[in-house]
């Protein structure tokens, strides 16, 4: 949530602002804002709605800046006003502070600097930062910086200037994300990686509580004690065709069109080659790392939950032990057994979210060892487990994930084949991994049906509400279903197992609610054949994604029909969801919303 943005060097800073800002606008899109320094005099720019907002305020800039910081607002405390926007003056509007995360002792540090005489202008937690640094400034702003982030509760990842110290640049990090880049020009800060693509040729990560002072020659890291700090740094690799649309009308359609690539990528180091025995992949010897465990926690949230959940349908089959898979912030609140013998697995696109890691943290605290299942290498879930499995979908900017989660699927389930190796034959090995290695093909056929659900979606793009029934394995597909619908077209949307339909739900059903069955023959087909049989009696709408489509049951009771390739194993739950991406995608856009960067939402959840 919220995107910052820095730079100081020998370029003009604005457009280096403009262009982060823009691939930063996914982790929050109400109000966007920069502050430039030059000639020792401290400009601001502050806009209500999106980036592009901004840029229009910003047409005429001609400033030669080569010092700033920009960020997009997701707004947490405040409405999104102009007022409430970053980045956020102290009184004598020197400083200048740009934050994302929460600070939870606002309100005490609020009254505290009242009564000093601060004046404030925002309803803002951030805006507390600014007085503070304000209030401990002698003329050193690392120094004053690091005081004041001594005194904050909560997560953040700021960055500030001062007219008064006009080539120094501060950054500071708690929980939330922030990484330093290095260039031929200039030093950067930046919320993720992304954001400096094609700029910065290295990064370092910061750590809880460091802080980085960068001036245009030298960057100087220390913790909140003072100590000097030598972290590594890592090479930026330079996909820069991951940031660009390539012809598409949206990000989410090009990455559900990119889900062949990104699941062969996902796949490919985690089998072995055919004749091959399956402890001579690389992948095993990751698994290897793995000490034993007698129970399994999946933690995660939003679609990354319902990869989790896949898995813990999927696993069961294979692993004979008790696997439970949690929201993770209902994990934090649940007295869940935990002891060296237990295994987490912390599941994470972006190996960010601030829920999923704190999570993560009481895990290990209680002796349990984590494995974190990532997309973002070098995230924070990442750098904090035990063990890390990745999934290599590539950059994700659609808002709403899709590639991530079929690549999180296909990675789960490889992992609970690698675990659970004793108690299946080589012959079901090596079934699997002919069906995956056979998966982009069949995802590809799947793609080929998009003109026929872009007509089925048009046909629900003026619905109510939508029901997403399925069972078993398929019941985690129908709620990812259900919220990828209701994100992005903000139809109201509930996935249920088809078999507790009648303990309630069975009530919205009427002539104008369309319901969505996921139906296979593999799955309690007759039982999910009977469900359509009761919808159909209350002249529920039934469109059908199934494996069955020749089915005269199912031909009789569906509305419509999206067929599915026929395949069990790993791939089954992926196919399942293809129709569902494209599904909701259509019905957005019939809808006309904002399909990549939909209301409220932000990609990266870093405030709990
Ligand atoms: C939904 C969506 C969110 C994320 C959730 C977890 O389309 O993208 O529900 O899945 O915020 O995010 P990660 O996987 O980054 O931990």
């Amino acid at each position: 949530m919220c995107g910052i943005i820095g730079y100081i060097g020998s370029e003009r800073v604005v457009p280096i602002l403009m262009e982060g800002l823009s691939r930063l606008e996914y982790r929050g899109y109400d109000s966007a804002g920069i502050a430039t320094l030059q000639d020792g005099e401290l400009f601001r720019l502050r806009q209500v709605g999106k980036v592009r907002d901004l840029a229009c305020a910003l047409q005429d800039d001609d400033s030669d800046a080569t010092i700033g910081i920009g960020h997009t607002r997701w707004a947490t405390h405040g409405a999104p006003t102009r007022e409430n926007a970053h980045p956020h003056l102290d009184c004598s509007g020197d400083i200048a502070l740009i934050h994302n995360g929460i600070i939870e002792n606002y309100l005490v540090l609020r009254d505290e600097l009242l009564e000093a005489g601060h004046t404030f202008r925002s309803q803002t937690d951030t805006e507390v930062l600014a007085h503070l640094i304000e209030h401990y400034f002698d003329g050193d702003l690392l120094a004053a910086v690091t005081a004041a982030v001594r005194r904050a509760e909560g997560a953040f990842a700021l960055a500030v200037l001062c007219s008064r110290t006009p080539d120094r640049l501060v950054a500071a990090r708690r929980g939330s994300p922030l990484v330093v880049g290095h260039s031929s020009t200039g030093h950067f800060i930046a919320s993720d990686i992304p954001a400096l693509l094609g700029k910065a040729n290295s990064v370092v990560f910061l750590a809880d509580d460091e802080l980085a002072e960068l001036t245009r020659d030298t960057v100087r890291f220390i913790d909140c004690d003072g100590v000097e700090l030598h972290p590594p740094s890592h090479r930026v690799s330079a996909d820069q065709v991951s940031i660009q649309k390539g012809g598409y009308r949206h990000f989410m359609l090009k990455e559900i069109h990119e889900q062949d690539r990104s699941i062969g990528e996902t796949v490919r180091e985690k089998m072995c080659h055919e004749g091959e025995d399956v402890t001579q992949s690389p992948f095993f010897s990751v698994c290897k790392r793995i000490a034993p465990f007698n129970h399994i926690y999946l933690i995660a949230c939003g679609t990354a939950y319902h990869a989790s959940l896949t898995a813990e349908y999927m696993w069961e089959r294979i692993l004979n032990m008790p696997i439970q898979s949690m929201i993770a912030s209902e994990f934090r609140m649940r007295a869940a057994h935990l002891s060296e013998k237990s295994l987490v697995i912390a599941v994470s696109q972006s190996g960010e979210t601030i829920d999923t890691l704190m999570a993560l943290r009481r895990a290990k605290s209680a002796g349990a060892q984590v494995i974190a299942l990532v997309n973002n290498e070098q995230s924070t879930i990442d750098r904090e487990a035990d063990v890390s499995v990745y999934t290599h979908a590539g950059i994700e900017i659609g808002v709403a994930a899709t590639k991530t989660f079929t690549a999180q699927i296909a990675a789960l389930g490889l992992l609970g084949l690698h675990l659970g190796l004793d108690h299946l034959s080589q012959a079901d090995i090596q079934a699997e991994f002919g069906r995956l290695a056979l998966l982009p093909g069949r995802i590809n056929e799947s793609l080929q049906k998009e003109d026929d659900i872009r007509t089925i979606a048009e046909g629900l793009h003026h619905a109510r509400d939508v029901l997403f029934l399925a069972r078993g394995e398929l019941y985690p597909i129908a709620l990812e279903g259900a919220l990828k619908l209701k994100e992005i077209s903000y139809i109201h949307a509930e996935g249920y197992p088809a078999g507790e339909m009648k303990h309630g739900p069975i009530a919205l059903i009427d002539e104008k609610t369309p319901v969505v069955f996921l139906l296979s023959r593999g799955i309690a087909f007759e039982k999910v054949l009977s469900n359509m049989e009761e919808v159909r009696a209350r002249n529920g709408q039934i469109i059908a994604v199934t494996d069955a489509p020749d089915d005269p049951a199912v031909k009789r009771l569906a509305n419509a029909i999206i067929p599915v390739p026929n395949v069990e194993g790993i791939s089954r739950p992926i196919l399942f969801t293809i129709p569902l991406q494209l599904l909701a995608y259509h019905a957005a856009v019939w809808r006309g919303t904002d399909v990549d960067q939909p209301r409220n939402l932000a990609k990266t959840v870093t405030v709990e």
